[in-house]
């Protein structure tokens, strides 16, 4: 097919065919297409935008280009979740084990950091001993022993995405809500759930800030899986402060344990449930509210994710007692003055962690932490805590980043936790 017949037609604003949209991204597997035509064709998504049919024609050929485990043919009504990253973002640590421990089979292939958002990945590989490398024998292998396997996804996943994501990186087309759309569900969809459930976030500290471009791409998200035959529905879910109390590595591992046990912060247990009642109506799982909430208070939720991580790696000296050491500077960001926490800048707060978690060779420093004492709307007084840092030196430029994260002022309050839910349009 010719390549600069294509991209005319993309440039001038015509509907691709989807043969045409699948030779681009066969090109993007098998390096048919140099990076200078595929530069030329992100581009001309990013300003032209891409069809439904073209969105979902671009998925499922990202998705071809690699593996595919057709999960749910061997292990019925395996669900799936996927966030579209915040700063304390640990739902998944949370939501896998509880409805694991429901008897709702979960898989999940999780991500790295990307930008100021955390990377589940990053965060469970604190834990000593884990390992995230599954394939697909022992990912099935997981769901019948424990209901729940978490890996990270193997170079045979969808490794179109690999070579578009970079491009994308280098030619300003990262945020194309289309670009997005493919790039996430040919990694999640490899792994073939019977359902995914969508939390996209929005706000400050989320992929887009504003809700109206937050809403698009989880609508499209949720048409797009539906197109390919996959159920899912979306929360859309408040990253205008950092979700829970802890951000880091470690201690979000820790928080996540407290919530297992029927504690951690109210929003956190909140919104982990939203998305595991999304689940499981999604798979027609009969497990409702009370279910999950009593496997939180009765102890097998937390049994569940200890359990689950021995059946990784996970050392018995860690599961037996798990304990997480802060780093040892702690500094205190206390509020300038009386008033209300108006503003968090939660972008820049995520991109502090990130940074100040990783040694020179990008090694994560499990307990580098920041610990969050006040959400928005809280009326704070003079001198209060607002938030601690644990550092492994004395830094006090990066305090005063960290205090001028938070803005207190006369009035504010928080943006509601789920601001909307969308369900798959009727047909
Ligand atoms: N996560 C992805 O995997 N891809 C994107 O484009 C954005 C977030």
């Amino acid at each position: 097919m010719n390549h600069y017949a294509i991209l005319e037609r993309k440039r001038s604003g015509d509907e691709l065919r989807p043969e045409e949209v699948a030779e681009v991204v066969r090109g993007a597997a098998d390096g048919s297409w140099d990076d200078a035509e595929l530069a030329a064709f992100l581009m001309a998504v990013a300003i032209r935008g891409a069809s439904a049919a073209e969105t979902r024609e671009l998925t499922l050929a990202m998705l071809d280009s690699g593996e595919r485990w057709r999960l749910a043919e061997r292990v019925p009504g395996v669900v799936d979740k996927h966030s579209t990253g915040g700063v304390g973002d640990k739902v998944s640590l949370i939501l896998g084990p509880l409805l694991a421990a429901c008897d709702v089979p979960v898989a999940m292939l999780t991500g790295r950091a990307l930008g100021h958002t955390g990377g589940t990945a990053d965060k469970l590989e604190t834990i000593p001993g884990l390992r995230l490398d599954l394939d697909l024998d022992r990912c099935v292998g997981l769901l019948r022993d424990c209901r729940l396997a978490i890996g990270v996804a193997t170079a045979e996943i969808a490794p179109a995405d690999r070579r578009l994501y970079a491009l994308r990186d280098r030619t300003g087309t990262v945020t194309s809500i289309p670009l997005v759309v493919g790039s996430i569900l040919s990694k999640k969809l490899a792994t073939g759930a019977a359902a995914l459930a969508l939390d996209v976030k929005t706000g400050d500290g989320a992929l887009f800030a504003d809700i109206e471009r937050s809403r698009q791409l989880a609508r499209m998200l949720v048409d797009t899986c539906t197109a390919l035959g996959v159920p899912a529905a979306a929360v859309l879910s408040d990253m205008s402060q950092p979700l829970g109390e802890w951000a880091g590595h470690a201690c979000e591992v820790m928080e996540s344990l407290q919530c297992l046990e029927g504690g951690g912060d109210p929003r956190l247990v909140a919104l982990t449930l939203a998305l595991c009642e999304v689940a499981c109506a999604l798979a027609g799982h009969g497990v409702g509210r009370e279910r999950l909430e009593r496997a939180l208070h009765d102890g097998s939720a937390r049994e569940t994710f200890l359990r689950w991580a021995r059946a990784q790696g996970a050392e018995s000296a860690w599961t037996d007692e798990p304990r997480l050491e802060l780093a040892p500077v702690e500094s205190v960001v206390v509020a300038p003055r009386g008033g209300v926490l108006a503003t968090v800048r939660t972008r820049d707060l995520g991109m502090l962690v990130q940074e100040t978690s990783r040694d020179r060779s990008d090694r994560v420093d499990a307990g580098v932490s920041l610990r969050c004492c006040a959400r928005l709307g809280d009326r704070v007084a003079r001198g209060q805590e607002l938030a601690r840092l644990y550092l492994r030196a004395e830094d006090p430029l990066l305090v005063e980043r960290c205090r001028a994260c938070f803005v207190v002022g006369d009035t504010g309050e928080a943006p509601p936790l789920v601001a909307e839910r969308l369900a798959p349009a009727a047909r």
